[in-house]
Parts: structure tokens; C-alpha cells; sequence
């Protein structure tokens, strides 16, 4: 079973400046709602029982936002709003689930989830981009669904326009399962349009081998000298071990960008 969840975010968020100089964009919010709640809320109806962030000493009101129990009690004390005291048992909630680790330096995807290593238990675990929200329906509940019926790992993908391809990870398609579940071939970090194997790309969703630690631990950085978790699954996918890209049918926000972000804003508000 899947029961643990791990997100990096240590990220810069440069893409949404000025609005990231002092806030963190996961705490920004969609629609009255922190980003990363719309994260936690999908993990929570997947059936994830525990989280591990992976926040940054920059990042650190992350942790704060978690952690302000001293705040809402006395709030609480002198005003029993029943609004506020629902808030306060929703952080609660999340909070019993959170563990926080830290990686100081951007080094890369890669690299963040190494920090995790200590805290995976099972042999699978999965993994959300917090800059990538999916609407309408549960991405991380139906891939979890796709690896008990494969017993393999798993990850989200969606068709771009060829234009883009240099700005996701990109697979080149094997063998189809079924409607909507590939296995893949070989997967490349933003590749060139000359490069690229296909226009399907990977969102942010996985399903990971606890495995994955010991590629990462001689994994070479790669593009733009990070490490990339793309890098270490593709070197799997050599070594035969099963990936399958799985064709989510939710929408796909990109709220790390500043447009998406403003659509994300608007499209949840239709919901
Ligand atoms: C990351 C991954 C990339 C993937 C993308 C999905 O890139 O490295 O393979 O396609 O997320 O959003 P980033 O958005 O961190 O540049």
C-alpha cells in the first residue's frame, strides 16, 4: 500500500515574483485556499497517512503556518468563532501528518528527495510537484490504483504542444496497457524539439521505488547542474525495471507560473 507522500519545497519560486521575494508560493493563495492545502487535500483522499516536505531555511513559514497552535488558541480563547476554531482543527489535522526535512541548496528534484531517504518505510512512496495542481479528478488516487493493478511505478503525463517540449521531462512511449496506462521507453529532461522522443510530458505526480535512494546516491547532476529525478528514473527504465506513464484525466494548472497561477485562481473558482 501507499501511505506515504513526499513534496519538495524548497524551490525558489522565481517564476512568481515579485510575489515570492518574501511569501512562499505554496502558501499563496488559490481561491482563498494555501496552494499547498489543495496538495494535502488530494493526499489525504488518496489514502496518504503521512508527508514529508522538504522545505528550505528560506522556506520556513511553511513550517510556521503549521505550527501557530500558540496563535489560534489564544485567538480562540477570547473569541469562540466557530469558523476559526474549524480552521484551526483543519491545520491540526495536517499538522499530525507533516514531517519536515530540509535541503538548503536548489540542487534539484533529485536531490530533494534523497533528503527523504530516512523517513520511507514501504517499498513504493509517492511524490507531488506542488507547482503542478490536477482538478476534477484525484490524480494521486487513480495512479495508486494503476500501480496495485501493475505493481510498478507510475507517473502522470499529459500531451503538450511539441513547441514546449523543452520545458518538461519527456517519455517515449512503450508498450499500452490499456486507455490510458503506457509503459515507458525512456524518459529525457527537457529535451530540445531535435531531441525530444515524443510531445507526451511528465507532470508532477510519481510513484517511486524506495529503490530510487541508492540510484540517487550516484546520480550526476544534469541539466542546469541539478539533480534530476527524471535522470535516476531513466537510468532505471535501462536497467529494466517497469515505469508507466499514466494519462490523468483531471485539468492540469501550472500554478508555479504567474499566467497559471492567475488561471488556477480563476478555474477553482468555477468548481
Ligand atoms: C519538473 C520535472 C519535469 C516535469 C515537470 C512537471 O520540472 O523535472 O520532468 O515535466 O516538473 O511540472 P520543473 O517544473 O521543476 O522545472
Amino acid at each position: 500500500m501507499i501511505k506515504q507522500a513526499i513534496i519538495p519545497l524548497a524551490g525558489l519560486g522565481t517564476r512568481l515574483l515579485p510575489l515570492t521575494s518574501v511569501f512562499p508560493k505554496e502558501l499563496l493563495p488559490i481561491n482563498g485556499k494555501p496552494g499547498i492545502e489543495y496538495i494535502l487535500d488530494e493526499c489525504i483522499e488518496a489514502g496518504i497517512k503521512e508527508v514529508v516536505f522538504i522545505i528550505s531555511k528560506k522556506k520556513e513559514m511553511i513550517k510556521r503556518y503549521f505550527y501557530n497552535d500558540k496563535f489560534y488558541k489564544n485567538i480562540i480563547k477570547k473569541k469562540k468563532d466557530p469558523r476559526i476554531i474549524k480552521e484551526y482543527q483543519k491545520i491540526l489535522k495536517y499538522k499530525k501528518m507533516i514531517k519536515f526535512v530540509y535541503q538548503n541548496k536548489p540542487l534539484g528534484t533529485g536531490d530533494a528527495v534523497l533528503r527523504t531517504k530516512k523517513y520511507i518505510k514501504n517499498k513504493f512512496f509517492l511524490m507531488l510537484l506542488p507547482d503542478d495542481l490536477i482538478i476534477k479528478n484525484n490524480c494521486s488516487k487513480t495512479m495508486i490504483k494503476v500501480h496495485q493493478k501493475y505493481n510498478s511505478s507510475v507517473m502522470a503525463s499529459m500531451h503538450v504542444n511539441r513547441k514546449s517540449v523543452s520545458r518538461w521531462g519527456i517519455y517515449k512511449l512503450g508498450k499500452k496497457l490499456n486507455k490510458n496506462n503506457y509503459v515507458i521507453k525512456d524518459v529525457i529532461e527537457k529535451p530540445s524539439i531535435s531531441k525530444a522522443p515524443s510531445n507526451k510530458a511528465v507532470i508532477g505526480r510519481y510513484i517511486l521505488p524506495k529503490k530510487i535512494f541508492s540510484k540517487l546516491l550516484n546520480q550526476k547532476p544534469g541539466k542546469g547542474g541539478e539533480v534530476h529525478i527524471t535522470d535516476a528514473i531513466q537510468s532505471f527504465i535501462q536497467n529494466d525495471e517497469k515505469f508507466i506513464a499514466h494519462n490523468f484525466t483531471g485539468k492540469y494548472l501550472d500554478c508555479g507560473s504567474m499566467d497559471g497561477y492567475i488561471k488556477s485562481t480563476l478555474e477553482i473558482a468555477k468548481l
